[in-house]
């Protein structure tokens, strides 16, 4: 296996960090049988991979054995984003039977994390995903690995999710807030349970939080309560774009 090293990884804020903690949790209330656990959405953009990584890491920094897998065969963004320069061998040339699974895993600078990159894009993504090499693959990993998160394309868009999710132990889906119709995302949540997936739940992704509320969990986390440190009651003071930073920052809540 060889090893691979994360050049961009950056803290979550302190808000994101709880909510993954809570999201972590609450997969694991869902039973001992849950390894393996599908996202995906309605449409793009709305958070899939980076729900998956964090996800990952959130798991992996608990010390759970973990392992992330890029199944966005048709768009991988992992490599990019967080800054991994050789990546060309990946999912797509073990399932097209080119390469072995022990050359697609790598280890990862997180400790207990792994990762399988989507690879080269097939020309037959779907067909890929439904094959036989896909599920031996899982049973695999699903032995060896304590947490196997998968990351997908839209559901709304392409069908890959829904012929993963049925061997796959549950599936989570991102929601972005005020991105998607109550109706398309009710869609997708029947086309899941039409192949008889789990659906652990829902993630309700870039959450803007009231101002005040914002303000408040600033204030009290960064700074002293009695107001007699007047250097650093200064830095309390928030600009309007620091306001804005925190929007983006507000993430994930979990509904059940
Ligand atoms: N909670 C968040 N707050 C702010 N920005 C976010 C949040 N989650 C994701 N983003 C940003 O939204 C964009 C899309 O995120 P991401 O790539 O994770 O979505 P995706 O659903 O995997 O997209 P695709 O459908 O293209 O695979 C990225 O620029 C990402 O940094
Ligand atoms: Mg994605």
């Amino acid at each position: 296996m060889q090893k691979i090293k994360f050049e961009r990884l950056t803290e979550l804020d302190q808000h994101s960090n709880e909510s993954y903690k809570a999201l972590r949790t609450n997969i694991q209330f869902c039973g001992s049988d849950i390894k393996t656990v599908l996202i995906t959405s309605t449409t793009q953009n709305e958070g899939k991979s980076s729900v998956s990584f964090n996800l990952a890491r959130s798991f992996a920094e608990n010390g759970k054995k973990t392992i992330l897998v890029d199944a966005d065969l048709r768009k991988s963004v992992m490599a990019g984003r967080y800054g991994v320069s050789d990546t060309s061998v990946g999912l797509s040339y073990y399932l097209s039977g080119q390469r072995e699974m022990e050359d697609v895993v790598n280890a990862t600078n997180i400790p207990n994390m792994d990762i399988i990159f989507a690879g080269k894009v097939p020309p037959n993504p779907a067909e890929l995903l439904g094959s036989d090499a896909f599920r031996k693959m899982l049973e695999t990993l699903k032995s060896e690995y304590d947490y196997v998160i998968i990351d997908t394309p839209p559901l709304g868009y392409v069908i890959d999710s829904a012929v993963i999710a049925p061997i796959c132990d549950g599936t989570i889906v991102v929601v972005e807030n005020n991105a998607i119709s109550y109706r398309a995302a009710q869609e997708v949540i029947e086309q899941l349970e039409k192949v008889n997936s789990r659906i652990l739940g829902v993630v309700l992704n870039k959450v803007v939080l009231p101002k005040k509320d914002r303000y408040y969990s600033y204030y009290y986390s960064h700074n002293d309560t009695d107001g007699k440190n007047k250097k650093s009651k200064k830095k309390q003071v928030l600009t309007d774009k620091d306001k804005e930073k925190q929007e983006v920052e507000e993430v994930w809540n979990m509904i059940r």
